[in-house]
């Protein structure tokens, strides 16, 4: 397949070139920056999401786009919008899309509340939180000819936590899933498989799953 990944030098979005490129597929990664250490095979394109061209050319000549961006830096409040263009460019070129979401929108046991609810966020994450939140909202609205997914990670995930490669993960679909301790955790390389797997074999079309051990 052409993937391509917006924010694909990010911590989530390296991991899922790093995966996809390991799988054969052609990759191309869309950052401001080059990354330190490219993965070899993939092909990396700088410029900046806001720029209306370069994300025009980051939904063409593709099979699927994937989007890791963060609404962090320069896209603090500004990740909606970005996705609120990249929806329709997707969805008139055909595209599958995939999105990064959050975990605060899951809920704690099925028709229980939302991790937000039981767990508030702290005041310096609310922004990205609700960031997360908001996007499941845009994308359930979305055109009906879009095929888009969005994936949850644990509530452990990040470059702060990378954890190890163990070649499993459980998926759900709106319901937190925690391991044998009690941990909501993913590592950013088993985040990938389960990125890949979807890409490859889609089982979740117009709908969010939760990736965890
Ligand atoms: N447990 C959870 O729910 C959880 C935990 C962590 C992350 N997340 C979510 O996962 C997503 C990815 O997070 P992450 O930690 O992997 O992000 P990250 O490491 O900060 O990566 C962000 C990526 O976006 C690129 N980027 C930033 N601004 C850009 C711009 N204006 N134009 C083009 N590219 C730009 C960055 O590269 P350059 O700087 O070179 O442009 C980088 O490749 C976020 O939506 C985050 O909220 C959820």
């Amino acid at each position: 397949m052409r993937i391509k990944v917006l924010g694909g030098t990010g911590y989530a979005g390296s991991h899922i070139v790093r995966e996809a490129v390991a799988r054969g597929h052609q990759v191309t990664s869309y950052s401001r920056s080059l990354p330190e250490a490219p993965v070899e095979g993939a092909v990396y394109r700088t410029g900046n999401v806001l720029d209306d061209a370069f994300l025009t050319e980051a939904v063409a000549d593709t099979d699927a786009v994937f989007e890791a961006l963060s609404p962090r830096g320069e896209l603090e409040g500004k990740l909606e919008g970005v996705r609120d263009r990249l929806i329709p460019l997707a969805a008139k070129a055909g595209v599958r899309l995939g999105i990064l979401a959050g975990a605060s929108s899951l809920h704690v046991a099925p028709g229980g509340p939302r991790l937000l609810d039981v767990r508030p966020p702290a005041p310096e994450i609310r922004g990205e939180v609700m960031t997360g939140v908001t996007l499941l909202e845009t994308l359930r609205d979305s055109p009906e000819e879009l095929d888009w997914f969005a994936v949850s990670p644990a509530a452990s995930f990040g470059a702060w936590v990378p954890g190890e490669a163990t070649g499993a993960y459980r998926v759900s679909q709106d319901v937190l899933l925690v391991d044998e301790n009690g941990d909501s955790k993913i590592s950013g390389a088993d985040l990938a498989l389960a990125v890949v797997d979807e890409l490859e074999a889609p089982a979740h079309r117009r709908r969010r799953f939760h990736v965890a051990y």
